[in-house]
């Protein structure tokens, strides 16, 4: 099965009101033919009504960057006694198709665990928002050859007991975190076999079928030059974009190299 290809923009805590709007407005007519590729964007909570409103109509996508859910009580909280939080299900109510889930800035500044992050699958699941689950390794692991076992133990955490029929809405993002803001990508070899490791996980915990049609994205300073040659491994299905999303141009050259 041939997977679409998933380009999306986290533009992390960038973007004033007028900053969002201007640069969805410009995004807007520089893809609006592309259907070669999925597009979504994730702008900062507060920008969202915004954005999705310009978007509305458009082949662009709109996704949050985090969600907060926990169990309680034996059920998923989408509301509650929980300040400062937004869950999954007002998410869905704000327009949004996709969350980003465990992004490594989250798990390094804010505390995200592979145990939370499979909650807060659950309860995007049960919302109807197609979480993107983020994994990778520190420089650090890397150098110390532990790649394989962290982004092992980052899939099977995050990922445990989920049903295998909502999967293929799922979307992983392997993002090296030596990668992430540094403009020092991971080669196309690099990427690919982290990716084929993570897709023969994927098919040990929910099989061949669900498998193949995951969408596994790279995170790590993506920018045009380097995004064709990413995106033709066959394991590379898009992009999670940082940096390069805050600029249209940019980020509408690697949606074009999607293809
Ligand atoms: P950069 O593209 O800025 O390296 O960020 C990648 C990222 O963290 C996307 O989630």
């Amino acid at each position: 099965m041939a997977r679409k290809k998933f380009i999306a923009g986290n533009w992390k805590e960038n973007g004033l009101l007028a900053e969002a709007k201007q640069l969805v407005q410009e995004l807007i007519p520089l893809v609006k033919d592309i259907t070669t590729a999925d597009i979504a964007v994730c702008p900062p909570y507060l920008a969202i009504p915004a954005v999705h409103e310009l978007i509305d109509g458009t082949n662009i996508q709109l996704g949050a960057q985090n969600a907060f859910s926990t169990e309680a009580k034996g059920a998923l909280v989408q509301k509650g006694a929980y300040t400062g939080e937004v869950s999954p299900a007002m998410l869905k109510d704000a327009g949004c198709q996709w969350v980003i889930l465990g992004h490594s800035e989250r798990r390094q500044y804010f505390g995200e665990t592979d145990e939370k992050v499979n909650v807060k699958v659950r309860a995007c699941y049960e919302a109807g928002v197609k979480p993107i689950v983020c994994v990778g390794e520190t420089l650090e692991e890397r150098d110390g050859g532990k790649t394989a076992s962290v982004v092992e133990k980052q899939i099977r955490g995050c990922l445990a007991g989920l049903p295998a029929d909502r999967m293929a809405e799922t979307v992983i993002a392997y993002e090296p975190v030596w990668a992430i803001g540094t403009g020092r990508t991971a080669t196309p070899d690099q990427a690919q076999e982290v990716h084929a490791q993570i897709r023969g996980l994927l098919t040990e915990l929910f099989g061949k079928d669900t498998a193949e049609a995951v969408r596994i994205q790279y995170g790590g300073s993506m920018k045009p030059d380097n995004a064709a040659e990413l995106l033709a491994q066959p394991d590379i299905d898009g992009g999670l974009i940082g940096g390069a999303s805050l600029k249209a141009g940019d980020f509408a050259a690697i949606i074009d190299a999607a293809k």
